[in-house]
């Protein structure tokens, strides 16, 4: 053991006690006992021991008294093994100890310590394995590695031999408590074979590696890529990074890593597009993205003369990460279309109508940003009228002739796919059979329907495609509507039924199919269920 090795025990050790036990000993520094202690303590077999082993302490106090009682205390708890020899020697077993770093402190009736000794547990080496070596294209140096198995607790020698093929040595390097080393790359042939031989030795033995054999030529990493450009295609949460090598195997691999606000690095398994072109998966929008690549060189291990030696070449060579490249990803534009739903108003004199366009906002994941507004487009993509980002509705004024329209939400990153809204109706006769049903407690009306026989459309241009249920509110503003699957065919709404008649849905009840004309909503009235083909609206059922 060096000297600085015994002065780091000793500070390892008076800051183990300083902290846990009172008072503060120079103990296990095995210097000549000062005149404090009223004894000294003997161990055996060692107070560097292999890890597990049972120990025995002997406590000798430097005067004889049968009666003083001496006891010990193991990292603070009492050693209650022990056996009184003569006067001046208590011997205590300490069992099993696998704490790599202990201290017995003994002491006597008076509680004044009779001395101290710190204990230390350590295992031999592990056979170094997984030796790799690497350099750079134009680096002096060559980076070897290995890993050292089980933890020893204590100083062990790591003996670096390079030897010639016939297994005459060359140089030997040595190493403490490492697990990898840098040797210069002159003392080597590039092209001639090595062998290298690692061997671990501590306190409790020595441990040999099997040798491997080291070609330079075989462990030249490539030079680290770098990235040209990052694109992030239309929409998308993917960015597309286009990168250059000056490498020209067939067998480079790249590989990606990413973060964000100088978080920690993210592996990411991109998609190669083709060469030199890589693309990453599953990013964020508006988001601040750092790249960095490497290259792989996948090429098999070469094989040697004898088969079965290891080699120093890594499975996988790969360069240094390249210089990183930050760029932020765009915002989302949506890639929904807005359900629409329309009034229309009977046509006036002067041959116009007046159509109110009516739309639900969009789902907020759908798009980043806000909205700006909406526009609405005539069939040949005319703009027509501007709406303000707050509506849900607008209304436009429209010659009879015009047919259909089109909305989209217009945002910060983009448009919605245009929705059309359909004007015109359906020639098919609306024979839809409604019900409605109040829940128990009046709270809610049930709506059911069903087409009759013989009605369904029959033409494959008429087929339907959903359901809109519309419930106007009676004291006047607005007009609740709600889309409903094809499939569907009923649904429940919130309101209150009454018996009171209201004038002002005459008008609407007089194409009732089924209806207990007796309940009529207090508030709000489901007026009708319209249903809706591919281009046309199929007449309507009011209720
Ligand atoms: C330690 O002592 C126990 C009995 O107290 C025994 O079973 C064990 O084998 C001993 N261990 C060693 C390493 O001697
Ligand atoms: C007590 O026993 C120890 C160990 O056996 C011995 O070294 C020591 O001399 C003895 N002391 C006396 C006073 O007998
Ligand atoms: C070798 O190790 C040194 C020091 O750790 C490092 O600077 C150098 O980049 C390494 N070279 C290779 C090729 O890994
Ligand atoms: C390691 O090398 C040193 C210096 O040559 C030598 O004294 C020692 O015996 C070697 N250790 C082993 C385990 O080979
Ligand atoms: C190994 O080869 C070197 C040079 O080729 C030679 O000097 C040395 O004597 C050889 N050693 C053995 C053990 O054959
Ligand atoms: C190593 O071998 C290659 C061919 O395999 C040859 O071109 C090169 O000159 C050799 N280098 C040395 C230093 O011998
Ligand atoms: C390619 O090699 C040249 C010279 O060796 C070097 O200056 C350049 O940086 C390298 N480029 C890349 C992408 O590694
Ligand atoms: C990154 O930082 C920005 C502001 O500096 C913050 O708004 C954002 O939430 C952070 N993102 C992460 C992933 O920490
Ligand atoms: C990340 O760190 C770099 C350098 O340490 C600094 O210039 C940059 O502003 C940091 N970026 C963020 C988002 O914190
Ligand atoms: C993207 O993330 C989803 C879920 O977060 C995951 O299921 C999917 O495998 C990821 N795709 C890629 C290419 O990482
Ligand atoms: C068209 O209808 C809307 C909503 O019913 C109404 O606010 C607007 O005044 C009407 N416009 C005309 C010109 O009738
Ligand atoms: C609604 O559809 C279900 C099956 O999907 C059917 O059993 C039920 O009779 C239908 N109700 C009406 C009113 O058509």
């Amino acid at each position: 053991m060096t000297v600085s090795s015994v002065i780091s025990r000793c500070i390892i050790v008076l800051l183990t006690f300083s902290i846990n036990y009172f008072p503060l000993l120079p103990v296990g520094c095995q210097r000549a006992m000062t005149t404090r202690y009223t004894g000294y303590l003997v161990v055996e077999p060692a107070p560097l021991f292999l890890m597990g082993s049972n120990l025995t302490v002997y406590c000798h106090t430097h005067k004889c008294d049968w009666r003083a009682k001496i006891y010990m205390v193991l990292n603070g708890k009492p050693v209650d093994k022990w056996e009184r020899i003569n006067c001046t020697t208590v011997k205590f077993y300490l069992p099993s100890i696998w704490i790599p770093l202990s201290a017995a402190i003994c002491s006597n009736y008076m509680h004044s310590v009779v001395n101290g000794v710190d204990l230390r547990a350590g295992l031999p080496p592990d056979k170094p394995d997984t030796i790799t070596c690497e350099t750079a294209k134009s680096s002096s140096l060559i980076n070897c590695s290995w890993t050292r198995g089980q933890e020893t607790y204590l100083p062990t020698l790591y003996n670096i031999s390079v030897n010639r093929e016939n297994g005459s040595q060359i140089r030997l390097f040595q190493i403490q408590d490492a697990d990898k080393i840098t040797i210069p790359r002159s003392m080597f042939d590039e092209n001639t074979t090595y062998l290298i031989i690692i061997t671990a030795s501590n306190h409790f033995g020595t441990s040999q590696s099997d040798p491997v054999v080291l070609r330079v030529k075989d462990i030249v990493i490539p030079d680290a890529p770098i990235i040209m450009q990052i694109q992030f295609p239309s929409n998308s949460v993917a960015a597309t990074l286009q990168w250059k090598s000056n490498e020209s195997s067939v067998y480079l691999r790249p590989h990606v890593m990413l973060r964000t606000n100088n978080t920690s690095w993210e592996m990411r398994a991109g998609v190669e597009l083709g060469k030199n072109l890589i693309r990453v998966d599953n990013l964020t929008h508006l988001t601040e993205y750092e790249f960095q690549m490497k290259i792989c060189n996948t090429a098999p291990v070469p094989t040697h003369t004898n088969a079965s030696s290891i080699s120093a070449r890594k499975a996988l060579l790969c360069s240094k990460w390249s210089p990183s490249v930050r760029k932020k990803s765009p915002g989302k534009g949506p890639s929904q279309q807005l359900q629409v739903w329309r009034k229309v108003e009977r046509q006036g004199t002067d041959g116009q109508r007046n159509v109110t366009v009516l739309w639900k906002p969009l789902p907020r994941e759908d798009f980043s940003g806000k909205v700006i507004e909406y526009d609405i487009f005539l069939d040949n993509g005319q703009k027509l009228k501007t709406c303000a980002a707050e509506c849900i509705q607008c209304s436009v004024q429209l010659p009879a002739e015009v047919s259909s329209l089109s909305i989209s939400a217009v945002t910060t990153y983009g448009k919605s796919p245009p929705a059309d809204v359909i004007l015109r109706q359906s020639g098919v006769p609306g024979s839809l059979l409604i019900k409605f049903s109040p829940a128990a407690d009046g709270s809610a009306v049930f709506v059911s329907w069903s087409w009759t026989t013989g009605n369904y459309p029959s033409t494959q241009e008429e087929e339907l495609r959903y359901y809109v249920i519309e419930r106007t509110i009676v004291s006047g503003e607005g007009l609740w509507w709600q889309k409903l699957a094809k499939d569907l065919n009923s649904t429940s709404i919130t309101g209150r039924l009454t018996t009171e008649p209201l004038g002002n849905l005459a008008v609407h009840i007089r194409t009732a199919k089924i209806l207990p004309t007796s309940q009529l909503w207090t508030n709000d009235v489901v007026i009708a269920i319209y249903f809706y083909v591919q281009s046309t609206l199929m007449g309507t059922s009011s209720v």
